[in-house]
């Protein structure tokens, strides 16, 4: 399976902190927001991963992530010309994706949590139809809703509906077949002139191939295009990294624990920013 993070939109949730720079720049504590994402498709074994941004900012990952080499990945880059719509991801990244099944990554979701790793080792064998998930909110109208039965059969799924028919929200990150390529092709812009990714989901669930997988205990989801989102993220992220000695979104780490890259790479990139906590962190996995 390969991977896509999408790094675009304008951020004006987020004005006038986006207004120069991209949403998925902004730090959450210690590290840039896109690598939160990033670190969630490494943790699923995905190590071909494609970043999608804006004209303006494609540059800007490119000099943060560069090939990937150094996390013994491969990292490439697409430009999306205008906002069309999370959706768009999958025409934009098309050759990209040739005959593979992909997930997809909204830039600005963190997701954290002992059971992650279990919960993405599943997902990732996606090869037939869908895998999406369900988080439970107290105010789900502004995220996709998913309503479903006692099995886990999805009933119903609506973007942003003002009256939702359960508090279940749909967080960004998604697995799907091959066949998504041509569900992006063919479905038509919403009212907001998007190519929406519930749309592709209603597809799939009329299929009867859109599993929903519930994430609640033990892990938590944040979506960090708001000023209390980003703001929840880096509190929380301070909090486990301090009280637990163990770091989120660690892309060094995780390609290291992986097997990605050595001992010796891992040191390289430890001495790099041995200045900071994240660099003395690095040794200390060295070390430990
Ligand atoms: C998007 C999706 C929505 C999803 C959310 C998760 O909304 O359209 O279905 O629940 O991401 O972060 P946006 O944040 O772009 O408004």
């Amino acid at each position: 399976m390969k991977g896509i993070i999408l790094a675009g939109g304008a951020g004006t949730r987020l004005y006038p902190l986006t207004k120069a720079i991209s949403k998925q720049m902004l730090p959450i504590y210690d590290k840039p927001m896109i690598y939160y994402p990033l670190a969630t498709l490494m943790q699923s074994g995905i190590r071909d991963i494609l970043v999608i941004s804006t004209p303006r900012d494609i540059g800007s990952y490119k000099k943060l992530l560069g090939n990937g080499n150094r996390l013994g990945i491969s990292i490439s880059y697409e430009v999306q010309n205008e906002p069309k719509g999370i959706a768009d991801a999958f025409i934009v990244g098309r050759d990209f994706i040739g005959s593979s099944s992909v997930a997809l990554i909204l830039g600005d979701n963190v997701f954290y949590g002992e059971k992650m790793d279990n919960v993405l080792q599943r997902s990732v064998k996606t090869e037939d139809g869908a895998t999406v998930f369900g988080y439970y909110v107290e105010e789900p109208s502004s995220y996709g809703v998913v309503e479903f039965d006692e099995e886990h059969r999805v009933v119903s799924i609506e973007e942003k509906p003002s009256y939702p028919k359960s508090n279940y929200a749909v967080p960004g990150l998604y697995f799907y077949d091959n066949e998504v390529v041509d569900i992006a092709l063919n479905i038509k812009p919403s009212h907001r002139n998007e190519l929406e990714i519930t749309d592709v989901n209603k597809v799939y669930m009329e299929k009867e191939k859109l599993k929903v997988e519930i994430l609640n205990e033990g892990i938590s989801w944040f979506d960090t295009g708001t000023y209390h989102g980003l703001l929840d993220a880096a509190n929380f992220v301070e909090t486990i990294q301090k009280q637990q000695r163990i770091y989120i979104a660690c892309i060094e780490e995780i390609a290291y624990k992986k097997r990605y890259i050595d001992k010796e790479q891992l040191l390289e990139l430890a001495n790099s920013m041995i200045k900071t906590e994240y660099g003395q962190y690095l040794r200390y996995i060295i070390e430990r």
